[in-house]
């Protein structure tokens, strides 16, 4: 009988994990939701213990989401699981996560401590958090470097201690399929009476600094494992985690290879997720990334083209509705109603409300009186944007206005007008183009914050394109905020951009 094999999804833990992607708790929310509908089975909603913020989203997660699991994350400590404990136990069904590192430079460089101390965290830990919740799952953190023998000396004292799951990571990316495959293997040899006793899930984690996180995780699984972690277009630390829709696109596209194993995922689901978490995180998918890239389904070749007309299947390995990708630009125009606006955005799994849809129209109406034809991107970057607006009891600076001058010949200069906590303030500055003249004539007047990155992207093509841009800034401490603007005009888009970044920064400082 073919075994179901558990999508656990880390994007809000691990994928948040990535450089610049920082959600809010409303974006966080949103991910959450279209994930119980994409049907994953386990929610890695955050690391509770990390800051309040993120505590408070894991709990909202857990009374808001059904269906899935809500697990929170924990290190091999009191204070981190007791915390985790707060957060998940809302939920319809609970899960807390706990891990410590085993391999010698771990334990060596990071812990100080010798192996059996290492064994004594695990075994407190893991019985700690099973006095809280029923569902435990344990992870030897850079267990793809680990000792084999001494990981599953961990791994034995983890389930006598009561842990459910027992999740194998490659943390830093190391791993050879042949190899991964070979350590889930040991797992089951050394310690497959343990496992089949207590009904023990064994699971993966793979990163993907060599590229091969999602072959690493289906070696996993062709040697036993029965859950396989990943994120949503692999974002993840450093070059990311496996990608959940490459993985489960290759057990659906090859069940004549992967016969003995499918998943819960409605794949039809996987690229209105994709562009959510993408449009949410500022995290832009390339162009060529498998299942979810622009050009994924797209034939350019004469040669291509011409097979594609006699049968798609010449060229095509797998259906685009397959994954729920439609190429075509569907115009919802200015005539189009609230209702179809609303259909739109739900079909995509943004569930807005009242105020907010109101927001949203009214911005539809402002772009389509501009003479723009108005597309289902269009939409769903407004509604994005309406989501991500920074609270109005956060809203310490407004852009009121702004103009910028530049030539051939002449030296660039912006002026702004902001409103900065009520008080109007106007400045100006210079700059080798408008958008350095508008940081500098903006953080001028406010607050000194550097700007690290600027993406410029255009929405639908097109000179009338909405304009998306997305920033990080730093501030003097070092830290980097992630930013963005939505605007028909590049330079208005920056400066939303600018003022949003300035905005979080401001916030965080308060705090
Ligand atoms: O990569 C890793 O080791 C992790 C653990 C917390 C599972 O993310
Ligand atoms: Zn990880």
């Amino acid at each position: 009988m073919a075994k179901k094999i558990l999508i656990f999804d880390t994007t809000l833990r691990d994928g948040e994990q990535s450089p610049g992607a920082s959600l809010t708790s409303s974006e966080k929310l949103l991910i959450a939701k279209q994930l119980a509908k994409l049907g994953v089975d386990i929610i890695e909603a955050g690391f509770p213990i990390t800051s309040e913020s993120d505590f408070e989203s894991v709990k909202q997660i857990a009374e808001e989401v059904k269906g899935p699991i809500i697990c929170g994350l924990a290190r091999a400590m009191k204070g981190d699981i007791d915390r985790a404990w707060e957060a998940v136990k809302y939920a319809e069904r609970p899960r807390i996560h706990t891990f410590v590192a085993t391999s010698q430079i771990h334990i060596d460089k990071k812990l100080r401590k010798s192996q059996d101390e290492v064994i004594e965290m695990v075994i407190e830990a893991v019985r700690h958090a099973k006095s809280l919740c029923s569902d435990v799952e344990f992870s030897p953190e850079d267990a793809a470097r680990t000792d084999i023998r001494y990981m599953c000396s961990v791994v034995e004292a983890a389930i006598n201690a009561g842990a459910t799951t027992i999740n194998i990571p490659d943390t830093v990316g190391y791993a050879e399929p042949e190899e991964f495959g070979n350590r889930i293997k040991g797992v089951f040899e050394n310690l497959g009476g343990l496992i089949d006793y207590h009904k023990v899930v064994i699971s993966v984690h793979c990163h993907d600094d060599l590229g091969l996180s999602v072959a690493n995780s289906l070696a996993g699984v062709m040697n036993g494992a029965t859950q396989v972690e990943c994120t949503i277009n692999g974002i993840g630390e450093r070059a990311g985690n496996a990608s959940l829709e490459e993985f489960v696109m290759n057990l659906k596209t090859r069940s004549d290879y992967f016969a003995d194993y499918y998943t819960s995922i409605n794949t039809k689901e996987i690229f209105a997720t994709s562009q959510m978490v993408s449009n949410l995180t500022g995290l832009l998918v390339q162009r060529n990334k498998a299942i979810v890239g622009r050009n994924a389904f797209a034939h350019e070749a004469g040669i291509h083209q011409h097979g594609m007309l006699k049968d798609k299947k010449t060229y095509e390995i797998m259906d685009a509705s397959d994954v729920g990708w439609r190429g075509e630009h569907i115009v919802i125009g200015k005539h189009s109603g609230r209702h179809a606006v609303e259909n739109t955005l739900s079909e995509m799994g943004y569930g807005l409300d009242a105020v907010q849809i109101d927001s949203v129209m009214e911005r539809i109406k402002t772009l389509a009186d501009k003479s723009k034809e108005v597309v289902k991107e269009d939409i769903i970057a407004i509604a994005t944007d309406v989501l991500g607006q920074v609270a109005s009891n956060e809203e310490i600076v407004k852009l009121v206005d702004y103009s910028i001058s530049s030539g051939n010949e002449k030296q660039t200069s912006a002026c702004v007008v902001l409103q900065v906590n009520g008080e109007e303030k106007k400045g100006s500055s210079q700059g080798v183009g408008p958008v350095d003249a508008l940081s500098k004539a903006i953080t001028g007047l406010t607050y000194p914050l550097t700007l690290k990155e600027y993406h410029l992207n255009a929405i639908t093509g097109g000179t009338n394109a909405l304009a998306h841009v997305t920033i990080l800034v730093e501030d003097d401490s070092g830290t980097i905020f992630s930013a963005d603007g939505i605007s028909e005009d590049i330079v208005k888009a920056s400066a939303l951009a600018l003022v949003k970044g300035l905005n979080k920064a401001w916030n965080f400082l308060k705090k």
